[in-house]
């Protein structure tokens, strides 16, 4: 099978899996222990979180382990939120987030907070304007995904934080989940305040996951316990979880955006344009690993299942919204022409991907494209 859904899940990287085992060999214990075998558990955590700081260049902030991207997004805005809410009680994201960002955004209208969401164009990108306008004195949290992971928009960050810093004194966010790996992340250059990262997203494992933040900044706690994590984070840290996610980020770090991939996904776009019954969704300098096409007039569930048929996995828009029958909320977003609407597909790279096999998959797509001219 050609695996085509990495933006879905990554399958782990065999080093990932020996470190992970290596350490619950090890330092099985508890890193929170005063002996002996706990205190070696807690110096290899906190070198698993010095690599992770290092690897996005913010060696001297903080990481707050969390079970994978969904929770430290949550940690992001419910923490961030009420640990700012003295500033104000305005928040700002957009109309594309992952459903972690938007469901824990509605979640705090009913708290009285008040939450804007900008609006995108058809490529899925926010405004400077817009959010320049958006901006007041009394915001104190803005979230905005770096790629959207249906439609890989890359949105301009280091220009928002610019627009945030000179407008308010927000604290900015960043959901990194999709473009870590793929683009330079680097809490610095882009002047963000903290960032999500999840590791299966990255050939590490599912469940993983962190919030990264700068120095000072500090969300207040969502789940009660223990008081790991500085407070942040209750519950037993998994010392061999953390080791594993930071090999993950060891060996999917990148300095440039992937090139192959990007190779790859311009070779596809040219493809599709040869049939007038396909859109390109993606922006054209979107990220390098994701694209996104409609068919016309065609469910996208039966090119998924075409594909299938001939040994290629991909994905209806995102795994979250496949099993739900009606355009994802980043479909709604971009305004797509109703015939085009329910036949989205997402082809998404990874590391397990060839050249060859994105040669098969142009194969495929011409005998399908084939069999719908000839009406099915
Ligand atoms: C952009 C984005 N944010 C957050 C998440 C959630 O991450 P996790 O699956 O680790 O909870 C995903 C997963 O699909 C994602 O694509």
């Amino acid at each position: 099978m050609i695996y085509f859904d990495n933006s879905s899940t990554t399958q782990p990287d065999e080093s990932v899996l020996e470190s992970f085992m290596a350490a619950n060999h090890k330092y099985y214990a508890n890193p929170a222990s005063l002996h002996v075998l706990g205190r070696e558990a807690e110096a290899l955590l906190d070198r698993s979180k010095e690599q992770m700081l290092k690897l996005v260049g913010n060696e001297n902030g903080n990481v707050v382990l969390t079970a994978g991207g969904t929770e430290a997004n949550n940690l992001a805005i419910f923490g961030l939120s009420e640990a700012y809410r003295a500033r104000g009680n305005h928040i700002i994201t957009t109309q594309i987030e992952h459903p972690s960002i938007l469901q824990a955004c509605r979640k705090l209208e009913d708290n009285r907070f008040e939450v804007d969401y900008l609006s995108v164009d058809e490529q899925g990108l926010i405004s400077l304007d817009e959010l320049e306008k958006t901006l007041r004195k009394d915001t104190i949290l803005v979230s905005i995904m770096h790629v959207n992971n249906e439609i890989g928009t890359i949105q301009p960050i280091r220009q928002c934080a610019e627009l945030i810093k000179k407008n308010s004194r927000a604290i900015f966010h960043s959901d990194c989940v999709q473009s870590y790996g793929k683009l330079p992340v680097n809490m610095e250059s882009l002047q963000v305040d903290a960032i999500t990262i999840s590791a299966h997203k990255v050939n590490g494992l599912k469940n993983s996951g962190a919030l990264l933040l700068k120095k000072g900044v500090t969300p207040q706690a969502i789940n009660f316990g223990g008081g790991q994590e500085n407070g942040l984070r209750s519950g037993t840290v998994s010392v061999p979880n953390a080791v594993a996610m930071a090999k993950a980020m060891r060996i999917s770090s990148v300095q440039e955006e992937r090139a192959d991939y990007r190779e790859w996904r311009n070779l596809l776009i040219e493809a599709c344009r040869r049939y007038e019954n396909i859109q390109v969704l993606s922006p054209e300098y979107g990220a390098p690993h994701i694209l996104s096409i409609a068919f016309k007039s065609i469910n996208g569930e039966v090119a998924v299942n075409y594909f299938q048929e001939h040994g290629i996995i991909l994905s209806t828009s995102s795994a979250c919204s496949s099993k739900n029958k009606n355009a994802s909320h980043v479909i709604e977003a971009i305004g797509l022409e109703n015939k085009f609407k329910n036949g989205v597909i997402r082809i998404s790279f990874g590391n397990t991907n060839t050249k060859d096999q994105l040669d098969e998959f142009i194969t495929v797509l011409k005998s399908f494209m084939d069999l719908i001219e000839r009406g099915m």
